[in-house]
């Protein structure tokens, strides 16, 4: 079969994600969470991730008893809905994406600190009759060292998904999931913002040290030596080696003014069976790098009716 083209690849995952939004969209829409078109990159790069991670997952669990199930881990969860900042239009929230992929994690794990949020992420998720969720209030940093309490299996193969704003997620919290899931493939958004934060204190500005110490974890003050170091090289590196998860990439996202947004980082570790799902989100990774928001824009306009032709075509019936 011919590889699809990258522009019909995102068309193909935002059409999943929002028809996902279809089935959620009629709790409480006016409590979506806004953000720009660059979201949608992002959600589409999700699901592209658990077409990955699932069925390579399943056949280990189902068919090979490898593992004691599949569990998804949001720390970011959200309300389940976001709009489109300049278009409008309501996409599925990551939660969402998760629990309406055709094949069915054993369990969701999301954790959301704001009550109102999680309270409509909870009503949004009953309707996913057939899937075992589990909804954590509170800092995901403080939750996370003890979330396999929570765990309904043992043996997990993990997918955890770290979508912050800023840099609210801390490297402690990293190091404590990777303790208690040696099996985990992260699909991280790595502000870019922490490259700026770098910058201030780089100018004297030393209020934000505490901050960056959370954030980038031990070590980080190396990044004062060289003017050309990165935050988010020195964090995939310590993912890398620290943790054990060598393998993976990460890909710059930019919004629609085309300032830096965040990475999209994955890491997964290395295992003899490994390669089909490093293929897979390495394939994902290369499209988002070769993609824009305007692309995104494009699959919402013809998506939702707004396209250039169709407005051309009402013209000439007029
Ligand atoms: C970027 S949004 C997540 C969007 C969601 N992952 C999605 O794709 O639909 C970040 C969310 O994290 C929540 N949040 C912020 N700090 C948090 C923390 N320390 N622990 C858990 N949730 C937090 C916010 O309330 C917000 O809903």
């Amino acid at each position: 079969m011919p590889k699809k083209t990258d522009q019909q690849w995102l068309r193909d995952q935002l059409d999943f994600v929002c028809s996902q939004a279809d089935k959620v969209s009629h709790i409480e829409p006016a409590r979506a969470q806004t953000y720009g078109l660059h979201t949608a990159l992002k959600l589409g790069a999700l699901n592209h991730s658990l077409n990955v991670f699932l069925p390579i997952a399943r056949n280990q669990i189902d068919e090979k008893h490898t593992f004691g199930g599949a569990v998804y881990v949001d720390l970011f969860a959200g309300s389940g809905l976001t709009r489109v900042a300049e278009t409008g239009d309501l996409v599925a929230g990551s939660p969402i994406i998760a629990a309406g992929n055709r094949r069915s994690f054993d369990q969701i794990i999301c954790i959301e600190d704001d009550k109102e949020t999680q309270a409509v992420l909870e009503q949004r998720l009953s309707e996913f009759r057939n899937r075992m969720y589990t909804i954590l209030r509170g800092d995901c940093n403080e939750i996370a060292p003890t979330l396999h309490r929570y765990l309904r299996f043992g043996n997990p193969l993990a997918f955890v998904f770290i979508d912050p704003e800023g840099m609210e997620i801390k490297w402690r919290t990293l190091e404590a999931l990777s303790r208690q899931f040696p099996y985990m493939d992260i699909l991280m958004n790595f502000t870019y913002g922490a490259q700026r934060v770098l910058g201030d204190i780089r100018g004297g500005r030393t209020v934000n040290e505490q901050v960056m110490d959370e954030f980038a974890g031990p070590g980080w003050p190396m990044l004062l030596l060289s003017e050309d170091d990165t935050v988010v090289n020195f964090v995939e590196g310590k993912i890398a080696t620290t943790l054990g998860r060598p393998l993976g990439d990460k890909v710059l996202v930019r919004d629609a003014s085309n300032r830096q947004r965040y990475f999209l980082m994955v890491r997964m570790r290395r295992t003899g069976g490994g390669t089909p799902f490093l293929r897979g989100y390495i394939d994902m990774l290369r499209r988002i790098s070769r993609l824009t928001v305007e692309d995104v824009r494009g699959v919402l306009n013809d998506r939702f009716g707004r396209s250039l032709t169709s407005f051309e075509t009402s013209r000439r019936d007029d």
